[in-house]
């Protein structure tokens, strides 16, 4: 047997000294969809921004695992050229780039390639927003043009087709996602999976909603930096009826 895809043994990490993860232990094995739910502040994103890598992060104790090789002294970007991907949030102030373009600079960085053929990636980018049911216009539609959530995400889905991820992790941050948005997330990772049936998949989401749509293998519930409760996908209907609280560390 390999070692798993991706694991978190006994993980505490820090920022600026607060404590914001006390010992995340998960295991996502190859073509698991896994979901991290969790209230406001519970530290879902620093999970998904310490498998990245992201240096405003300490590990004090424990493991972040890939193919059971310790990550510890991998930068953001061998993370990234070895598959683990995490969606980039482009800058709002970025100006007159169109969505091939910042396409073709994601996918040039993670293959290692000064000069990616344009017209490959534009293929490689019709074919998968084809299959994705997505408009081919869009691919010409600058990033700052007040894009809404839906058209936010439909850039996150095809980021994640087009760099072929071993893992996706998938943050949803944003407030106020709505029901088109959530849906072109849950039609984009299942269409994704199935051309890419290996590829594990960690999403970061406090919408209800996701999970009904994305049915995932597993659901966790983070709460103050701990994994509370695993369970499959019919925790949405506990969560949806009791929140968080009957969860809290604490709490009788
Ligand atoms: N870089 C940082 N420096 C200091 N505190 C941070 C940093 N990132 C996150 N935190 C704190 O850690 C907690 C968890 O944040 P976050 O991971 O963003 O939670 P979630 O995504 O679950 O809402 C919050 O209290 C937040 O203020
Ligand atoms: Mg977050």
């Amino acid at each position: 047997m390999s070692a798993p895809l991706l694991e978190l043994r006994n993980l505490h990490v820090t920022a600026d000294e607060n404590a914001i993860l006390n010992g995340v232990d998960l295991t996502v094995r190859d073509g698991e969809v896994h979901a991290l739910m969790g209230p406001n502040g519970a530290g879902k994103s620093t999970l998904a921004n310490v498998i990245m890598g992201h240096p405003g992060y300490v590990i004090t104790q424990g493991q972040v695992l890939l193919r059971g090789e310790d990550l510890a002294t991998w930068t953001p970007d061998a993370r990234a050229r070895a598959g683990i991907f995490l969606a980039f949030q482009y800058p709002e102030s970025i100006s007159g780039v169109s969505v091939i373009q910042f396409l073709r600079q994601a996918v040039a960085a993670r293959r290692q390639l000064d000069e990616l053929s344009v017209l490959e990636v534009r293929m490689d980018l019709m074919e998968w927003m084809q299959r994705l049911g997505m408009d081919p216009a869009f691919a010409e539609r600058h990033l700052n043009d007040g894009f809404s959530g839906g058209e936010r995400k439909r850039n996150e889905i095809l980021q994640m087709a087009l760099l072929d991820p071993v893992i996706a992790l998938l943050d949803e941050t944003d407030s106020g996602l709505d029901i088109d948005a959530l849906r072109v997330v849950a039609q984009g990772v299942r269409t994704v999976r199935e051309r890419l049936p290996s590829m594990g998949v960690l999403i970061v989401t406090h919408y209800v909603k996701l999970l009904e749509e994305l049915r995932p293998d597993q659901v966790h519930i983070l709460v103050d930096g701990r994994i509370v409760h695993s369970g499959g996908p019919e925790l949405a209907q506990q969560i949806e009826a009791d929140g968080y609280e009957s969860w809290r560390v604490g709490v009788a």
